[in-house]
């Protein structure tokens, strides 16, 4: 029996590195969800995967908010089936000096980056405890494993990501569910160009200084590992953080 059109759950998929490994996934044959905030974006990219051959569909959700994502959830089912696949990768980003966070704004972090992360990976597991089979890659990031000046609350939220996932893993490693995140670092997307557009973040000729391969990475070198992540192959990978970063993390 063929196991390529598995049901897979891109969460941020509407744009940048979520948008490039449901691309990749619907190009292995999964039936992808593109869940995203902006439900045009995450339409646009389910049509595109459908024009391409695949099977998509888009589904509008604030990861944020429980019942949203329940809700998100059940329509998965409805239209594919049990989840089997699940990439969490939306998120915000942005700079604050540590002194300035405000409570509303660390709680906003928090709130999206990771319980977002924590309601999809209950959501998911649910469904994979009873097939006895899952793959579950979380997006966290470099600044989650070395802190990141200006990004208190982001690097708090992403080195919770990382606690979480090493977690599940123990927990769930003996049901047949690999979980592992991959920590990126200067990604080319919408949101790191939104940083260097605030001049939060140095244009790409300067940030390519700090990376031995000499370049910025792209959506599609995080879709590649995902994609081997998400695979039958994958199965003894557990609770790993494998980064994709040009050697620039260690
Ligand atoms: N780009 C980088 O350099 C970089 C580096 C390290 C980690 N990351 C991580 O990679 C992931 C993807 O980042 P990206 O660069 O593609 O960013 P992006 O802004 O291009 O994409 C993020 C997506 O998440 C969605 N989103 C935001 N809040 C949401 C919510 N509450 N509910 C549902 N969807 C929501 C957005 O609408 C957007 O489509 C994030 O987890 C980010 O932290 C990115």
């Amino acid at each position: 029996m063929s196991t390529a059109n598995r049901v897979a759950v891109v969460t941020g998929g509407g744009s940048g590195i979520g948008q490039a490994i449901a691309t990749q996934l619907g190009r292995d044959g999964r039936r992808v969800a593109v869940l995203d905030l902006n439900g045009e974006a995450a339409d646009k990219v389910a049509s595109a995967l459908q024009a391409d051959g695949g099977t998509a569909h888009g589904v509008r959700v604030d990861v944020s908010d429980p019942d949203a994502v329940a809700r998100a959830f059940e329509t998965v089912r409805q239209t594919f089936g049990p989840v089997e696949i699940l990439v969490t990768s939306a998120a915000i980003a942005g700079f604050t000096r540590f002194d300035k966070i405000t409570f509303e704004e660390w709680n906003r972090y928090l709130a999206v980056n990771l319980t977002g992360t924590f309601l999809c990976l209950q959501e998911a597991l649910s469904d994979m405890a009873a097939a006895k089979w899952g793959r579950i890659v979380t997006i966290s990031s470099a600044a989650g494993q070395q802190g990141a000046v200006g990004q208190g609350h982001y690097s708090a939220t992403k080195g919770g990501v990382i606690a979480l996932t090493k977690t599940v893993a123990r927990e769930y490693a003996s049901r047949g569910i690999s979980i592992n995140t991959v920590p990126p670092f200067v990604i080319d997307s919408p949101m790191l160009r939104e940083q260097q557009l605030a001049k939060k973040l140095p244009p790409a000729e300067v940030l390519r200084k700090a990376i031995p391969a000499g370049r910025l990475g792209t959506g599609e070198d995080v879709a590649a590992l995902c994609a081997f992540l998400c695979s039958d192959a994958a199965g003894y990978v557990a609770g790993q953080v494998i980064g994709v970063n040009g050697g620039a993390v260690l």
